[in-house]
């Protein structure tokens, strides 16, 4: 039998039964002792989370990181939330400025906790900014390589991968697929949707901090074609989900962007 995930501290139980009602697999009964552990767990954390009275240790994970519940902190008003998700734009220019590592580090803190399927939390998140100028010099290097492959394959994203290429051969300054962004985030996951969770929740990170932000499925397709770059970037073992170019805006944008009409069902 496993052992047990869940540790109830008797001294701080007051015997509500709450993480025993909370617990989404039924890996806590009550008995006339208190909650105890029976199995099954998907250490998710709600018992932790739910209790009153801080009596539940899940050892096994980052303790450390629990925060307790404070209103004062939960003052994010709804309607500048949906404005700041307005106002989010897909960033193609950025300032000439890298990001402090406390932000880069917020940003990852906030895909890594977003949901995951059946709570695997198996997503990845490789940040590189220092490293990114070696990262493009040995991705240019691997153009031809990377064109090649797209040929036999006959991609459709050939002929866009040739004019990059071309581009960055002939115009100076400008860098084509990177647009100068000072650091790329790697969202590293087996599970599509956990990791669009999880890249979701760091685009909304970097919009909170206005910072600029570029979804790049053309990087996501080629960065693990380029030979020997998932080796260098320790990841070969790894599914390369979504690549997530950030940095400073150097664009700014005065109104939002006109979408599709809304076409909602409601009933
Ligand atoms: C999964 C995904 C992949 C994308 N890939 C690219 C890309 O490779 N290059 C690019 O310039 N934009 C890319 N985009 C940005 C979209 O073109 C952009 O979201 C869309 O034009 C709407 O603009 P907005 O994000 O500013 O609202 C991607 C967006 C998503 C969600």
């Amino acid at each position: 039998m496993e052992g047990s995930r869940v540790v109830i501290q008797k001294d701080f139980c007051v015997g509500c039964g709450l993480c025993v009602s909370d617990c989404p697999s039924s890996a806590l009964r009550m008995t006339d002792e208190g909650p105890a552990y029976v199995g099954r767990c998907l250490e998710c954390g709600h018992c932790v989370a739910v209790c009153p009275t801080n009596a539940v240790v899940m050892p096994q994970l980052d303790m450390g990181g629990v925060v307790e519940y404070d209103p004062r902190r939960f003052q994010v008003d709804p309607a500048c939330l949906l404005n700041t998700m307005k106002f989010r734009r897909s960033v193609r220019f950025y300032a000439n400025k890298p990001l402090p590592l406390p932000l880069l580090t917020q940003l990852l803190e906030a895909g890594r906790h977003a949901p995951t399927a059946k709570n695997t939390q198996a997503t990845r998140f490789v940040a590189v900014q220092a490293d990114l100028p070696e990262l493009k010099t040995r991705f240019w290097a691997a153009m031809p390589q990377i064109i090649e492959q797209m040929q036999r394959e006959n991609s459709p994203a050939l002929a866009a991968f040739e004019r990059f290429l071309h581009v960055h051969d002939t115009q100076e300054g400008k860098d084509p697929l990177f647009f100068n962004a000072p650091a790329i985030i790697l969202v590293l996951s087996d599970n599509m949707w956990d990791a669009g969770l999880a890249a979701g929740n760091i685009e909304l990170m970097a919009a909170a901090n206005q910072l600029g932000l570029l979804h790049s499925g053309y990087l996501k397709r080629a960065l693990p074609a380029a030979p020997g770059l998932c080796e260098w970037l320790g990841i070969e073992k790894e599914k390369l989900a979504c690549v997530l170019l950030c940095g400073y805006p150097g664009v700014r944008y005065t109104r939002t962007a006109p979408r599709k009409p809304a076409e909602f069902t409601i009933r």
